[in-house]
């Protein structure tokens, strides 16, 4: 998962996988085939489906237009998985949601490498919609995004290859019944998409055992004298993030296996307004919070104020300004707002207001209690307090920055 806690984000963080497995331990729950969630859990009961569930039918009725040539077990056209993924509507009216908003050519470019023998690298600073994007894309050409390796300091190379059932393995010495196939093994041999999420986190011994699996497309198993080779379909999408450079550096063996894919932050203030409405609207449905529309003036606001401080100069370009440590992605105005409409839900009239998001502002912006302070401060008073029709908002910020 990423550095920031991001409470919006995607994908189960390893915790989250754990603590699943921990409660279907319960003999009477058949888990899922991935262990991940009983399979009797209705998607609309799940806290977050994954985007196949979430989207099913979009997906349905894309596969049941879509007349292009499909590759190799894909269950859609390329044609159709940009569709998907830049929304639009189909020739029957189905109107297909957004979901990235950005340029079309970096859609098109990610799509097409994953239908080569290149897997996919999606490189970009924190919040730019790097998981976001590589579920949806698993979602749309595999439909299956659950074929996932959280990248971290501690994985081991058995995430990528396999993995032993020790009762098994002591029991009946090593057999395919013993070994625990990885998620990247699996994708292998069922010929889908597997993910690898902060590639550049994984110590660079462990990154490595990805070059035989990348460009051998095979996946030897000397302990059985086997090999699972790749089935036709099998891909790779892996993100990284910018920040981590340095960390692990990707190896140049290993990079050229990759085509690499830049996510830039959203090019306008509306396009980025665009998407923390859109996104806090699905995430307010799923937590039973009031709708959007009369709160829209203030996430213009929120994505104002963070523009600024992350571009260091005002939306008119006068004033120069100094920029906070913190990123003050896409991915945490969207949890400002979040959380400021469960305020404005529980706690106030269920319109939100600039009371309601003045806490996590200073909370996104103030990382450094020190130094970010400071740029807050200046920021409050020499901008937000000029800005006509901005009084309200001074006013909540001072408060809450005492
Ligand atoms: N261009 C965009 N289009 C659609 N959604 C976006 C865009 N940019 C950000 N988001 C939203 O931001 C949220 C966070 O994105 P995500 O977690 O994928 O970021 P990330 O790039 O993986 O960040 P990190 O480097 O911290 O892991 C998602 O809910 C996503 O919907
Ligand atoms: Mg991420």
């Amino acid at each position: 998962m990423p550095a920031t806690v991001e409470p919006t984000s995607v994908g189960p963080t390893p915790v989250e996988a754990a603590s699943v497995e921990a409660t279907s331990v319960d003999a009477s729950v058949e888990p899922g085939r991935d262990g991940s969630a009983p399979s009797d859990v209705p998607a609309a009961q799940t806290l977050r489906p994954h985007a196949e569930d979430a989207f099913a039918a979009e997906l349905a009725a894309l596969a049941a237009q879509d007349d292009r040539p499909r590759p190799a077990r894909w269950r859609l056209s390329p044609w159709a998985v940009a569709l998907y993924l830049l929304g639009g509507t189909l020739p029957d009216g189905t109107v297909i949601t957004p979901k990235y908003v950005g340029p079309r050519r970096i859609v098109e470019v990610a799509v097409t490498t994953l239908a080569t023998d290149r897997a996919l690298l999606l490189l970009g600073v924190p919040g730019t919609a790097k998981t976001w994007l590589s579920e949806h894309l698993a979602a749309a050409v595999s439909g299956d995004s659950t074929l996932l390796v959280q990248g971290t300091a501690g994985t081991p190379e058995e995430a990528f290859r396999y993995g032993w059932n020790y009762a098994r393995l002591l029991a009946h010495g090593p057999s395919r019944d013993a070994l625990v196939p990885s998620p990247v093994m699996r994708a292998m041999a069922e010929g889908r998409t597997a993910r690898v999420e902060e590639l550049t986190r994984i110590p660079a011994d462990v990154q490595d055992s990805l070059i035989t699996i990348l460009s051998e497309k095979t996946l030897p198993i000397p302990e059985l004298g086997e090999e699972v080779q790749a089935v036709r379909g099998f891909n790779l999408i892996a993100t990284a993030n910018d920040r981590d450079r340095g960390v692990n550096e990707l190896s140049s063996a290993l990079r050229r296996r990759f085509n690499t894919v830049v996510l830039p932050l959203p090019e306008t203030p509306e396009a980025e307004v665009e998407i923390v409405a859109r996104r806090v609207d699905q995430i307010g449905r799923s937590l039973d919070l009031p709708a959007v529309p009369e709160g829209v003036d203030e996430i213009r606001r929120v994505v104002t104020v963070f523009r600024e401080l992350r571009d260091g100069v005002t939306a008119d370009g006068r004033t120069k300004l100094k920029s906070p440590s913190g990123t003050l992605s896409t991915a945490e105005a969207i949890s400002v707002v979040t959380n400021g409409l469960a305020l404005a839900a529980h706690f106030g009239d269920g319109v939100l207001r600039a009371g309601d998001v003045a806490v996590g502002i200073l909370g996104a912006v103030v990382r450094d209690p020190a130094a970010d302070r400071v740029v807050w401060q200046e920021y409050l008073e020499t901008v937000v307090r000029e800005r006509d029709g901005w009084q309200d908002f001074y006013r909540a910020c001072r408060e809450v920055t005492e």
